[in-house]
């Protein structure tokens, strides 16, 4: 019998991706999402890829009744992987309560159902963002956390330590954070990748947004940074990749393989790139003449980011493999399908 794996926020951006690693490889999978960022037609293209449709239910993870509704009619449930958050760091400094009750309660929530229904394992959706500006690189695990740049980030940190705390008071739980690096392209069917609402505000879906002619050009946000060519530098990791990582935490968690009962680690390519790097390499894999303009730094950026991954390649035994180039293809090929451009 496939084991049954909840993922919160199964529609979403790294979620779909997700789902569709663990359904290939044998997993069945309950998605819980409130569309407040997503589409449901994502079951339909989920389903397009892999053959299997997910089962679904649409709810919110900080109703606390809903969710104990969940639990009680699912008591199969082996494990969850927990991506519903909301996540723009912008927008986090202007609506902090509304990150803090969305990102904290749900987790909250989801652990207390653990602990009555007995669901003994957990992955969560950390970030790099916990690490702010580190004064040594690459980072591993064991880099300070500082304090955070926003309410977005200081949801990640609050989020560790409730799942760190709650897991060393309840025996019969435990967890794996997956602290992301910074998540871009598409799976190779074009069929699910990012779907920001409005503007986007990260990097690669402005990029082909622009390149799509949505957007006049990008804003290159400063190149006077204290890295070779002036501009910021980044981990930029393939979703896919992330996903199959995902797919091992499960595979150590259910199959008792944890060191510990909580246990991080950094999903990277331990490849830093500057935001010009990628542009130009974007332009020279996809052919198109992305325009460009350089301005000022944008508030709360940090300057240079990358991971160590040695301990996610020895202890789980994954390593990203997409290269760059093959990265921003695919995330080329979904905004071209989705735009209906050839
Ligand atoms: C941020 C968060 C990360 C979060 C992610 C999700 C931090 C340190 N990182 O990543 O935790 O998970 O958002 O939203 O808070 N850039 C441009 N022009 C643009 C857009 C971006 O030059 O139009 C530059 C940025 O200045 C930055 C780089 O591209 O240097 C990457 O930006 P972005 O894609 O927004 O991701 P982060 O800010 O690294």
């Amino acid at each position: 019998m496939a084991l049954k794996i909840l993922v919160t926020g199964g529609t979403g951006y790294i979620g779909s991706h997700t789902v569709v690693e663990l359904q290939q490889s044998g997993y069945e999978v309950i998605i819980v999402d409130d569309l407040s960022n997503s589409e449901k037609a994502t079951v339909n293209n989920i389903e397009q890829i892999t053959g299997i449709r997910p089962h679904f239910e649409q709810f919110d993870l900080t109703d606390r009744n809903k969710t104990h509704d969940f639990f009680k009619r699912n008591p199969e449930i082996a494990a969850i992987i927990h991506f519903a958050a909301a996540k723009a760091v912008g927008e986090s400094v202007q609506m902090p309560l509304h990150y803090y009750r969305n990102n904290i309660v749900s987790l909250m929530n989801l652990l207390e159902c653990q602990i009555e229904y007995q669901v003994p394992n957990i992955v969560f959706s950390s970030s790099c963002t916990v690490y702010g500006q580190p004064e040594v690189l690459p980072v591993t695990e064991q880099t300070p956390r500082l304090e955070p740049e926003s309410p977005y980030g200081n949801t990640k940190r609050i989020s560790e330590d409730i799942l760190r705390d709650t897991i060393k008071a309840n025996p019969g739980l435990k967890g794996i954070a997956l602290r992301y690096f910074n998540p871009v392209g598409a799976h190779d069917s074009a069929l699910i990748g990012e779907l920001p609402r409005g503007v986007p505000g990260n990097l690669v879906p402005f990029i082909t947004q622009t390149a799509a002619g949505i957007r006049e050009e990008l804003s290159v946000f400063g190149d006077d940074y204290d890295t070779p060519d002036g501009s910021a530098i980044r981990d930029f990791i393939h979703v896919v990749d992330l996903a199959k990582a995902h797919v091992v935490a499960i595979n150590r968690l259910t199959g008792n393989g944890n060191k510990e009962a909580y246990e991080v680690f950094n999903l990277g390519t331990g490849n830093g790139v500057s935001v010009l790097e990628l542009v130009h390499t974007f332009r020279k894999v996809t052919g198109v003449d992305l325009k460009f303009k350089i301005v000022g730094r944008r508030a709360g950026d940090i300057e240079k980011i990358w991971a160590d991954t040695s301990y996610a390649n020895e202890e789980l035994g994954w390593k990203a493999e997409k290269t760059l180039e093959e990265t921003l293809l695919s995330a080329w090929n979904w905004e071209k399908n989705i735009r209906g451009i050839q």
